[in-house]
């Protein structure tokens, strides 16, 4: 048996997706553990691109189990828009794919709550995806969300959109106006419950279901969405997402025990990207930071927003690493740095004149960085066609090695390409 977490070691959009997809093969359970429709995971399969928001990315596979977790907010619609696309193209998720009965559910007001909040915020404004993710998890932490199971029974979910909307109307979110008329409560749980009524062959007990699959010994994959340095708690706070995609979550976001975790792989693009707001220590504003934009495609698979790039920092990955416990990593879109000449890689960070080996912790302190960079030659070939480490040009191999001493892990898998054909393992 294995069982081994994905985490994304940077700012979210990795290729998580393409990884979770080339690395299901070998496993018989996918399950996410947190996060929501604000990911975008995006697969190649013969020359088929499928975007998953809420999915997980092993869906593609026809045999393999797979499990929304507990720490997953779900939009039902996203949901069943999703298993639609899948079977027009004619792969069944009947009886492997399933919702934990504890996912909380997001509703139209999380979605609006999440839109207003921005649009009216003048500062801090954090450009979330307004996919409702924040506005959901709030309702969860406050005790006062809803759940898989509640949309299941018709009186209780009544009960329990009236006291969420009540609540709103009382102490949060008076200005958003939402519609709390008793028609407006009816219509939403009406369609809620008609969602509810579709839902109730997926919703599941998943942490029973892990458990069962462990005493087999299956192979699980546990697929986390977004990155490290969006996690709520230890990301670039407050530009972070509202849930917690480091690995340790994991066990609260599907219901089971660290002791059963065998692995951690961590997923690092070959350069940096970001999306939305926050401190970005190795942006590149200027034509090269349009370059990686437009080589690698780097817009947002959710909102289709360009994404702010950079070049590779180590101190994120090995701050990744750290607090994620990687000792392999995947690197990703190397390909992409074909085009360039020089490339740089940010070793570590001067602040105050002094370097500063770790990823700061302050905010403030966060401000000051300087990176610290080293610049090395580009191998200016093509290598999205090689499939043997030892087939890359020397410079490729030189860039791949510096990234590995720096960040203190081998990199297991190179990604030259979306397809599952371009991939290199070592
Ligand atoms: P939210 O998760 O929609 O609340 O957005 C919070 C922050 O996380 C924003 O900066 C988003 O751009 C970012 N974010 C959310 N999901 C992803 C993702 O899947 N990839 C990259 N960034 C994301």
């Amino acid at each position: 048996m294995a069982t081994t977490i994905i985490v994304g070691t940077q700012w979210g959009d990795e290729g998580k997706g393409k990884i979770t997809d080339l690395l299901s093969e070998q496993y018989d359970v996918i399950a996410r553990y947190q996060g929501g429709c604000n990911a975008g995971h995006t697969v190649v399969v013969e020359d088929k691109q499928y975007i998953f928001h809420l999915l997980p990315s092993g869906i593609l596979h026809k045999d393999k189990i797979c499990l929304i977790g507990n720490g997953v907010v779900l939009d039902p619609e996203v949901f069943f828009d999703e298993i639609n696309a899948l079977e027009e193209k004619g792969i069944s998720i009947a009886n492997r794919l399933f919702v934990d009965y504890k996912t909380h559910i997001i509703f139209p007001y999380h979605k609006m709550i999440d839109e207003s909040m921005e649009e009216e915020k003048e500062n801090l404004k954090i450009g979330t995806t307004k996919k409702g993710i924040g506005p959901a998890y709030v309702d969860k932490y406050s005790r006062n969300g809803i759940r898989a199971c509640d949309l299941i029974h018709s009186d209780s979910l009544e009960k329990k959109l009236n006291s969420q909307l009540e609540h709103k109307k009382l102490y949060l979110y008076k200005n958003y106006q939402i519609d709390i008329s008793k028609e407006n409560i009816n219509k939403i749980k009406e369609k809620y419950h008609e969602y509810g009524q579709k839902l109730k062959k997926y919703i599941i007990d998943g942490s029973l279901l892990l458990d069962e699959q462990i005493k087999k010994h299956k192979n699980i994959i546990f697929e986390g969405a977004q990155g490290t340095m969006l996690d709520v708690d230890h990301g670039t706070y407050p530009y972070v997402t509202s849930s917690n995609p480091m690995a340790g979550c994991a066990c609260t976001g599907c219901g089971i025990s660290p002791i059963y975790i065998d692995k951690v792989i961590g997923i690092c693009k070959a350069y940096t990207t970001r999306v939305g707001e926050g401190p970005f220590p190795t942006e590149l504003v200027g034509s090269i930071g349009e370059k990686l934009r437009e080589y690698g495609n780097e817009y947002g698979a959710t909102t289709g927003r360009p994404r702010r790039c950079g070049w590779f920092d180590a101190a994120v990955v090995k701050y990744a690493n750290r607090i994620n416990g990687i000792k392999e990593i995947v690197l990703t879109k190397l390909d992409v740095l074909s085009h360039f000449k020089k490339i740089r890689i940010c070793k570590e960070y001067k602040i105050n004149n002094q370097v500063y080996p770790h990823y700061p912790a302050d905010s403030e302190i966060i401000k000051l960085i300087e990176p610290i960079y080293e610049e090395i030659e580009g191998w200016k070939e093509d290598i999205s066609h090689i499939n043997n480490f030892n087939d890359l040009p020397k410079k490729t191999i030189e860039y791949i090695k510096k990234i590995e001493s720096l960040t203190d892990c081998k990199a297991v898998i190179i990604s030259v390409g979306p397809k599952r054909s371009q991939t290199i393992i070592r």
